[in-house]
């Protein structure tokens, strides 16, 4: 199959690029490198063995977006490319607007222009909010309580209705839960710039000695050890989820909504220990208030990935937190490094 990628030199982008090439299906990557870097992209072909197409483009961008598909030819979409910083969002909601819907029209229609009917979007967890108690069914009640969380619940709402209006669109929405962990061999993973507003890369530069320590949000929640438990997914789970949900479209058109999750919560204190066992480091830390807009938790019902994609996560809280270790130690300044 041909698949074009937006968001591809990114974190989920670049493990689900690779599972793809390994899978023997053709890339074209989009992405403007606005927070990524094209050395994902040659790491992933020397995995792969096989190096996917890029366009350094912006996908608002129409006429790069429609040379794209004239040349490539798609069957299928999946996108990635977004603004991801929830703090940041309320800063510039503008911005995540702007970039996030745009993105989405400008694709659809390159979609409906070049005859591909085929998109897998990334949606998020966030979607769930605190209306409902987790585990979340995808039929659970959905809205958002900042920019960054509306645009994907936007982005959820104009797919149905492009659907409504074109019952030969296959769409399948994923909703993420924590995606964490990198590809085992330590060449692929999350790279953020900045201060990581995440637990796991937070806790990565800690160990690494980069950051002094870590602060808990909060230790107060109705949860066993009071911190907020999330549902950690390892990222080549992740990645593998796709492909699981492209095949699944293949057959299936209409919009189809799929958690992507483990089932499980961990909670902060417990990933602590997970990493200090991974990777032989103490990783020093203190309580702090809780978090604006923080959950205590949210964790998934993967019933329905499991059964309609035949998918499930099989990496442990261990794996993953071995495998952050890994990257972080090999690439002490991600790809910065190179
Ligand atoms: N946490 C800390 N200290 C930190 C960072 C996080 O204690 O320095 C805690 C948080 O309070 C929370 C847990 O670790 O309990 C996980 O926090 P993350 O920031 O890693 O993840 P979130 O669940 O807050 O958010 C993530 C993505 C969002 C997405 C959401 C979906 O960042 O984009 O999952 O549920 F919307």
């Amino acid at each position: 199959m041909r698949v074009l990628v937006t968001g591809g030199a990114g974190y989920i982008g670049s493990h689900t690029t690779l599972a793809l090439l390994q899978a023997g299906h053709e890339v074209l990557v989009v992405d403007d490198l606005s927070n990524a870097s094209e050395e994902s992209l040659r790491r992933v072909a020397a995995l792969a063995g096989r190096t996917p197409a890029f366009i350094q483009a912006n996908v608002r961008d129409e006429a790069a977006l429609d040379a794209a598909f004239e040349g490539f030819t798609p069957d299928a979409v999946i996108h990635f490319a977004g603004w991801k910083a929830v703090g940041e969002s309320t800063q510039i909601p503008l911005t995540y607007y702007r970039e996030n819907l745009g993105s989405t029209f400008t694709l659809l229609e390159a979609m409906a222009k070049h005859d591909c009917h085929r998109i897998v979007f990334s949606s998020s967890a966030t979607v769930y909010g605190e209306m409902s108690e987790p585990p979340f069914t995808e039929d659970a009640p959905t809205g958002a309580t900042n920019p960054y969380g509306r645009t994907k619940h936007m982005i959820e709402q104009i797919l149905a209705d492009a659907v409504a209006a074109d019952p030969g669109l296959a769409v399948g929405v994923l909703r993420y839960f924590n995606p964490i962990g990198a590809h085992s061999s330590g060449r692929i993973g999350e790279d953020p710039k900045g201060i990581p507003n995440n637990l796991l890369p937070f806790v990565a530069q800690v160990a690494a000695g980069r950051r002094d320590k870590l602060m808990v949000f909060g230790d107060d929640y109705p949860t066993p050890d009071g911190t907020g438990t999330r549902d950690y997914i390892h990222v080549v789970d992740l990645a593998t989820g796709h492909l699981a949900a492209l095949d699944k479209l293949a057959d299936r058109s209409g919009y189809h909504v799929w958690n992507l999750g483990t089932g499980r919560p961990t909670s902060v204190l417990e990933i602590v220990g997970a990493f200090e066992k991974a990777s032989g480091i103490t990783v020093p830390y203190e309580i702090a208030p809780r978090r604006a807009g923080d959950v205590a938790s949210s964790y998934a019902h993967p019933g329905k990935a499991n059964a309609e994609l035949g998918w499930s996560a099989t990496h442990t809280i261990d794996e993953m937190c071995a495998d952050t270790f890994r990257w972080q130690s090999a690439n002490p300044n991600g790809y910065a490094d190179a």
